[in-house]
């Protein structure tokens, strides 16, 4: 009955295109903001921590996929690999702000940044993880890697651990926020752990499998 429900509420779900225009309303936002000088006294910096957010944002709805699906019978798979790729573009426009419009693209300055400053670094190992995923969301890598393209993926883990953990890093006191952020993506990896082993026995092959 409740399956049914599901099923009948998956086929009512909107197409994925329409996930990648909603996913870049906020950049496209922001930018024109930015261009309209609408983003108050320290712009730049308005528009790179939005940006990081969003691919922070992302990332925990990425997570989120699974557990939904299997606690909740609300199956959003086929938008994985969209929001997967949201949390990377958003990445790549949050590193490229950083880049151009905070160091100017100074090579030695970014270079200094990234070994002086841990929060920095931490973020910089984030994004080196989601390179190769962002490189394998495509068909022909998923035929191509096979079993391996599973495992490649588990990366997306740390790398929201690290992404969390850069959130944290940078502010000084301890505002609410970016615990709640690694509040939730330590849960949802927890998830992974806990809720095979409560599982039937039989069900847990199956489980590793599909994870
Ligand atoms: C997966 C990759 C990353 C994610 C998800 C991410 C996320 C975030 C978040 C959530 C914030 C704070 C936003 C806020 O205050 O509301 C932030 C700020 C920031 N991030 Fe990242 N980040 C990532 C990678 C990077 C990288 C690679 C760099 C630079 C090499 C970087 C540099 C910065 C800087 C400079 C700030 C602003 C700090 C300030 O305002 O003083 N981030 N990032």
């Amino acid at each position: 009955m409740a399956g049914a429900r599901h099923e009948g509420l998956t086929r009512v779900l909107p197409p994925v295109w329409l996930v990648y225009l909603i996913g870049f309303v906020p950049a496209v936002a922001y930018f024109t903001l930015g261009i309209m000088d609408r983003l108050g006294a320290d712009p730049q910096n308005v528009l790179e921590r939005a940006l990081g957010l969003w691919a922070l944002r992302f990332l925990v709805a990425g997570l989120a996929v699974t557990p939904l699906r299997r606690s909740f019978g609300l199956n959003l798979v086929r938008y994985r690999r969209a929001i997967g790729l949201l949390a990377f573009w958003y990445a790549c426009l949050h590193l490229t702000v950083y880049l151009v419009l905070d160091q100017g693209l100074d090579g030695a300055a970014i270079w200094a940044d990234i070994l002086k400053r841990p929060y920095i670094t931490v973020g910089m190992a984030a994004f080196t993880l989601l390179v190769p995923l962002a490189a394998t969301s495509n068909a022909f890598s998923i035929r191509r890697l096979g079993a391996g393209w599973n495992r490649l993926h588990k990366l997306v883990y740390p790398a929201a651990l690290l992404a969390a953990l850069h959130f944290l890093m940078l502010v000084k006191a301890w505002p609410p926020e970016p615990l709640i952020y690694l509040a939730l993506v330590a849960a949802l990896l927890a998830y992974r752990i806990v809720e095979p082993r409560l599982r039937k026995p039989g069900a847990r092959g199956r489980a590793a499998q599909a994870r």
